[in-house]
């Protein structure tokens, strides 16, 4: 059991915990994830590993309330335990050698984004962001960006926050007025793929974080099977980061909407049923 040590809101659907797990804390590196279940009965789900904090052996998740598993998550408060918390898993993000990167996220995109800039600032790799939300109600890890990266840009759908529009809107703009050895980008798929265009268009070297749906989390199970190229990888023990150039966006949202209406009926049992 893995107690939860601190629970904040961050904005109206995001909620971050630390959770103790000093084991998953000495190994921990960017990029990689926790496999978590809220109880015996529940499903595993994967979590970026947003912090890691060696002297107190926690971790930090940050998630967002999309379904059943997110939503039993944050009815936990601080000092409940979870069941399951196994990591790290997945490869760590390659950072090495950058040293002008810009790192483009999507929604709750920031979350994983922030231990990639976090570990590029480490390295002295000059970092700049272009973060976007649906709207100001949305907008996350502000103060925290500002500490690890040296330009902020941020879009909102609504312009309620930054610049109106969507993060590809700018993306254009700021790749044109700096020189960027490489682009991270992570958040839903479409914009991966928009992003993706835009920068092979440029000739940057582009990495992108994906999100397949995964079950057992160590490349058994096949659940989170993508297409890379002419090659099949496994996103958990693979990735979760790839070549945005050569990744089949359009194979990876079909599966991952196949199993869409059985989470939506579970959800709205859940919900109606007013379980805590
Ligand atoms: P559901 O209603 O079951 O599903 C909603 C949507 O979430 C689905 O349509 C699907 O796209 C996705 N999803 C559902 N089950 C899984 C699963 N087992 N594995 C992967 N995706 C699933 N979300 C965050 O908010 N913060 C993070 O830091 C974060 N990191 C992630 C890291 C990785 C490597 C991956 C693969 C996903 C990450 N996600 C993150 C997405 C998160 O796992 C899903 O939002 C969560 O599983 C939804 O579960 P649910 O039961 O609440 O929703
Ligand atoms: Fe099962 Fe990757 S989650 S193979
Ligand atoms: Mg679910």
């Amino acid at each position: 059991m893995y107690k939860i040590t601190l629970k904040e809101t961050l904005s109206d659907q995001i909620t971050l915990m630390k959770i103790e797990a000093p084991d998953v804390t000495r190994h921990a590196k960017a990029g990689q994830f926790v496999i978590l279940r809220v109880d015996q009965q529940g499903e595993r789900i994967p979590l970026t590993i947003a912090d890691v904090n060696t002297s107190d052996g926690t971790i930090t998740i940050i998630f967002q309330v999309v379904g059943k598993t997110t939503y039993m998550l944050n009815q936990k408060d601080k000092g409940m335990y979870i069941e399951d918390f196994v990591g790290p898993l997945g490869m760590p993000t390659h950072i090495e050698n950058l040293n002008r990167v810009l790192v483009v996220s999507g929604g709750v995109g920031a979350a994983i984004a922030y231990p990639v800039c976090k570990a590029l600032n480490e390295q002295h790799s000059l970092v700049d962001i272009i973060s976007g939300f649906k709207n100001k109600s949305f907008v996350i890890l502000e103060d925290w960006f500002k500490k690890v990266s040296h330009k902020q840009y941020y879009t909102t759908d609504d312009g309620s926050f930054g610049e109106k529009g969507f993060v590809t809107d700018i993306l254009k703009k700021v790749i044109e007025e700096n020189q960027y050895d490489h682009v991270f980008a992570v958040g839903p798929i479409v914009m991966m793929k928009a992003v993706s265009k835009i920068t092979k268009a440029y000739h940057i070297p582009t990495t992108v974080s994906l999100n397949p749906i995964m079950v057992d989390g160590t490349g058994m199970c096949g659940g989170c099977r993508v297409k890379i190229g002419d090659s099949i990888k496994f996103a958990c023990v693979d990735g979760p980061d790839f070549d945005g150039h050569q990744v089949d966006y359009d194979n990876l949202l079909k599966r991952n909407q196949m199993y869409l209406d059985k989470e939506t009926k579970d959800f709205k049992q859940l919900t109606s049923r007013g379980d805590s």
